[in-house]
């Protein structure tokens, strides 16, 4: 029997088959397509066949790629070359003949068990007996799906989620007669392909369903002591919608029937649909952000109740080994747009406060799963990165897509405590960090954080100070830590890859230095150690920090900031590896003595950023002053202190304010009215 090495980071995968060149996705409804679109746009020379036995159908979803294509291109998300390939090399048809070349077939019909099992048995009658094939169901386990088909070893369900071209949340289903090798090599596809894939068992409803569905039904059996809107607005402190308003948007009320009919049949009759959900159309409910008034009692009662069920969910999920912990509550956020995922509501609110709810909820719902551990056992997980090991090297990968991996406390902490945890382990020779995905090694610190200590001099310094405690450790930490840039590097997340002790990269990543287009001067070393490492590219450095251009990692590079450029996303980590292995035997310290930098020129009236946008003069002057103030000083701590300094002053200007509230509200800045 063939055996492989699980990895947390699918990209540590070696893939068993090449990406695909033909795919077929039965079923031209609304996800079909949506599906095609996606895989289109992330596979430039991708064939597309799209079979359904209407038409017209089939019509509809080719237009509805080609308007994605072209809503793309008017946006600049998408080149003329890019929109263009999308629109070409598809092939719709009603004759599943036409599936005969595909490496994958993808079934998006409608949640029938008959009519999918007949679907995959003519697909299987017509394609090559190692292409894969997997079904979107959302909630019919795989065995029931695929158990009848001569060769089930390369069948599954991948689960997708609306809007599948823009929700990178995907659930792939391992199952008993699924090989291995082709579950892992759909988690490295979709990893590849930009998606966030999650592997789940075959329980009926897999994970993230079972976490929806069992939520909007518990709404439903609200619908007895409230209204849509108030169970929408008091669910609305952890979600962006609540559950009678995504109903309505999904069109839900029929597949609450659907999967929750199909999960009392399997787990139990405590799981049957509201009976509401037969006679209802749509609900009548507030648009995210509106408020109802909700008489307190009533408030507390709703809380519970879908806490409860969220809850119970959870733990059921865990104990069963449904799904991973971190992956339930990033899935949550990807795929249903909570603000928080329920484990980690489950800690904000303690082991007091979470077991009163579950009990309470037990109370009224006794056959529903209650937790077999303490409450406190099941939050106990690292959130934000994954990690691995390669060759005796510990890999970290940063991991919050929502936010393209910025670095917020809970993150640093997780990096932090797990360096700490191995820098002694005689079987670990180094760390290699990395970014998840194929965008973004790091976005920078978490500028959501940043609103609360605007105009706080001593708050702003302490903060970068406390940012910094990752840093500073590398300065003395025992063991090589190399950065490995999957992508952008920028802010805070180029101060994390330069303090470390090597960077590799692929090589269409990149640098930058974006803060002074947020009002800011970066606080956790970007203005001293730049210079302390590669003093000779000063100039770059300049013009990187007081005017955000950004580099190259090809140029980077050239100046000696990295140690090895890869071509392609696969071959990182083990550059990585390497070069922290390479790296154990040889000293790394950034310079204590002061460092000879060339001028700065700068424009003093209405200086401007490498993309044209108006800078704040008063930030520049912060930054300049500290730019060279930090060179000057006679040690490395003394010139860190200098840029915590810089920070704070800059996070006490007008500019600061009105760069940092645009970016929050998703708008550009107007520094022209901050001077
Ligand atoms: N902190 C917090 N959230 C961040 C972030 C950061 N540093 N960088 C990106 N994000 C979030 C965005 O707010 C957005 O969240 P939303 O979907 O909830 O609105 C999400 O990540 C995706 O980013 P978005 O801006 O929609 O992607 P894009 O492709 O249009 O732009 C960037 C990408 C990197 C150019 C843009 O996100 C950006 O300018 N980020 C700030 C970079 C920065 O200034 N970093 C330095 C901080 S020290």
């Amino acid at each position: 029997m063939r055996s492989y090495k699980k990895f947390n980071n699918p990209i540590l995968i070696q893939p068993t088959r090449e990406i695909p060149q033909w795919v077929g996705i039965i079923g031209a409804g609304t996800i079909g397509p949506d599906i095609g679109y996606y895989l289109k746009s992330a596979i430039p020379d991708l064939k597309l066949v799209l079979i359904d036995i209407n038409q017209d159908a089939l019509d509809k979803a080719v237009d509805r790629i080609w308007a994605y294509a072209e809503k793309g291109r008017n946006r600049g998300k998408l080149t003329d070359e890019q929109a263009s390939n999308v629109q070409q090399d598809i092939l719709a048809s009603t004759d599943y003949q036409v599936l005969a070349y595909c490496d994958w077939v993808i079934e998006a019909a409608s949640e029938d068990i008959d009519l999918k099992r007949k679907i995959f048995s003519d697909v299987e009658a017509i394609v090559r007996e190692t292409t894969l094939i997997t079904s979107n169901t959302s909630s019919i386990p795989a065995e029931r799906l695929f158990s009848h088909l001569q060769f089930p070893q390369r069948a599954t369900v991948s689960h997708f989620f609306a809007p599948a071209f823009r929700n990178p949340a995907v659930e792939i289903v391992s199952w008993e007669q699924v090989d291995g090798f082709v579950v892992e090599y759909l988690r490295w596809l979709f990893y590849v392909t930009d998606k966030m894939p999650m592997v789940t068992s075959d329980a009926v409803c897999f994970m993230l369903d079972r976490i929806f569905d069992n939520w909007c039904n518990e709404a439903a059996f609200l619908l007895d002591e409230a209204t849509p809107e108030q169970i929408d607005y008091v669910s609305s402190s952890y979600v962006h919608a609540g559950p009678f308003f995504v109903l309505n948007l999904a069109n839900g009320n029929p597949i609450i029937i659907e999967t929750n009919s199909l999960q009392a049949e399997i787990e139990g009759d405590h799981y049957t649909p509201a009976e509401i959900f037969k006679s209802a159309g749509t609900w009548e409910t507030i648009r995210p952000g509106e408020e109802v008034y909700v008489e307190p009692e009533l408030a507390q009662n709703i809380r519970d109740r879908l806490l409860g069920i969220l809850f119970s969910q959870s733990v059921d999920i865990l104990d069963r080994n449904i799904g991973k912990a971190e992956d339930l509550d990033l899935g949550s956020r990807l795929a249903f747009a909570f603000k928080q995922g329920p484990l980690e509501l489950m800690r904000e609110l303690g082991e007091t406060e979470s077991t009163r709810i579950l009990e309470k909820f037990s109370r009224t719902k006794p056959e529903m799963p209650m937790p077999r551990q303490p409450v406190s056992t099941y939050t106990k997980f690292r959130r934000f990165i994954l990690l691995d090991e390669l060759d005796g090297v510990k890999i970290i990968t940063l991991r919050r897509p929502d936010a393209l991996n910025a670095i917020h406390d809970e993150m640093n902490d997780e990096i932090l405590d797990t360096i700490k945890q191995y820098e002694d382990d005689p079987d670990t020779t180094g760390f290699v960090i990395s970014g998840y995905g194929i965008r973004a090694f790091s976005a920078g610190a978490d500028i959501d954080k940043f609103p609360s200590m605007l105009g706080d001099k001593k708050q702003s310094m302490e903060y970068a100070r406390s940012c910094s405690r990752l840093l500073s450790y590398l300065d003395t930490c025992r063991k090589p830590v190399v950065a490995a840039l999957n992508g952008m590097a920028l802010g805070g997340g180029l101060e994390l890859a330069i303090r470390c002790h090597g960077i590799v990269a692929v090589k269409d990543a990149w640098m930058q230095f974006p803060e002074v287009t947020l009002g800011i001067a970066p606080g956790i070393g970007g203005l001293t150690v730049p210079y302390r490492r590669w003093p000779e590219a000063s100039a770059v450095f300049h013009s990187m920090l007081i005017r955000a251009d950004k580099l190259t990692v090809e140029k980077a590079s050239e100046i000696g900031m990295i140690n090895t450029l890869v071509d392609k996303h696969m071959n990182l980590i083990p550059a990585g590896v390497w070069l922290a292995k390479d790296l154990a035997v040889k000293q790394h310290k950034i310079r204590d003595e002061a460092v000879s930098i060339a001028p700065i020129m700068r424009e003093v009236n209405a200086p401007l950023s490498a993309a044209g946008q108006r800078l704040s003069s008063e930030v520049i002057d912060i930054m300049c002053q500290a730019i060279d103030d930090a060179a000057r000083a006679g040690t490395f701590s003394s010139a860190l202190e200098i840029g915590y300094e810089a920070f704070a002053d800059s996070a006490c200007t007008a500019a600061a304010k009105e760069g940092i509230n645009a970016f929050t509200q998703g708008q550009k800045p107007d520094f022209q009215k901050t001077g």
